[in-house]
């Protein structure tokens, strides 16, 4: 147990799924695990683990946003030694050429900030993911044939931004969609040498302003899931 998960030692997998909301961490786990059983519910934010073709997965909600996940992803690293994080999320559109549903794996994350910028100061971090769990999703995605992108993300820090001119300048400079976490999951997994992996499903767009119905929110969301799923025991 830590301070914000309750799962007992050995009721972690040694991979685990990340999407920000522990609903969907619920859907998941009941759509694609084997005997998934609930192991995290502090503060409601679910956690599951069960089998996906005879591998332990789990699926653990991190929250919204750098600090919420940098929680979680800390106390799953530290105290329960996971090895592979991958983060399961749905993401703002910010190319003409990146449609609604559409998969991006970001190969990097920008950021303004990370729960880690106080060790970084003057340094400009890159954080990337791991090309192993990269290549594996993007073989998943091909052969699927889910229309998917590869290439940089921004994880913002705000979803209500006051500061357009910083979308901008990330749309400018090819950034592919917005999120809010990936990037402090990519740090902590430089940090302590595991691997880390976004995948993202456009749920919105910044240019076109089209959003996913709700109707259509589990079925594509599913697609991620799998990928995700095959890139972790790939
Ligand atoms: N901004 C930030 N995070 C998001 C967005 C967005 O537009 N869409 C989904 N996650």
């Amino acid at each position: 147990m830590t301070i914000h998960i309750g799962a007992k030692p050995g009721e972690i997998a040694e991979t685990v799924l990340m999407p920000g909301d522990p609903y969907r961490a619920k859907w998941a786990a009941e759509t694609f695990l084997e005997n998934p059983v609930l192991v995290n519910e502090v503060r409601g934010m679910l956690g599951f683990t069960g089998t996906w073709k005879g591998h332990k997965v789990t699926i653990q909600g991190s929250g919204m946003g750098m600090p919420s996940l940098s929680i979680y992803a800390n106390e799953l690293i530290k105290d329960y030694d996971v090895k592979t994080l991958i983060r399961i999320g749905s993401c703002g559109g910010m190319q003409e050429s990146v449609g609604i549903r559409d998969v991006i794996l970001a190969m990097t994350a920008s950021t303004v900030s990370t729960p880690s910028l106080g060790i970084f100061k003057e340094l400009n971090f890159a954080p990337c993911a791991d090309y192993g769990l990269l290549a594996a999703a993007h073989s998943a995605a091909m052969a699927k044939g889910t229309k998917t992108h590869v290439g940089g993300i921004y994880s913002s820090d705000v979803f209500y931004d006051e500061r357009p001119d910083l979308n901008e300048q990330m749309v400018r400079h090819g950034i592919l969609g917005v999120e809010m976490e990936a990037a402090e999951l990519y740090t902590l997994a430089a940090r302590y040498g595991r691997r880390a992996l976004a995948v993202l499903t456009v749920s919105d767009h910044l240019i076109t302003h089209e959003a996913l119905p709700s109707e259509d929110r589990e079925r594509s969301f599913g697609d991620m899931v799998e990928i995700a799923l095959e890139a972790a025991f790939a």
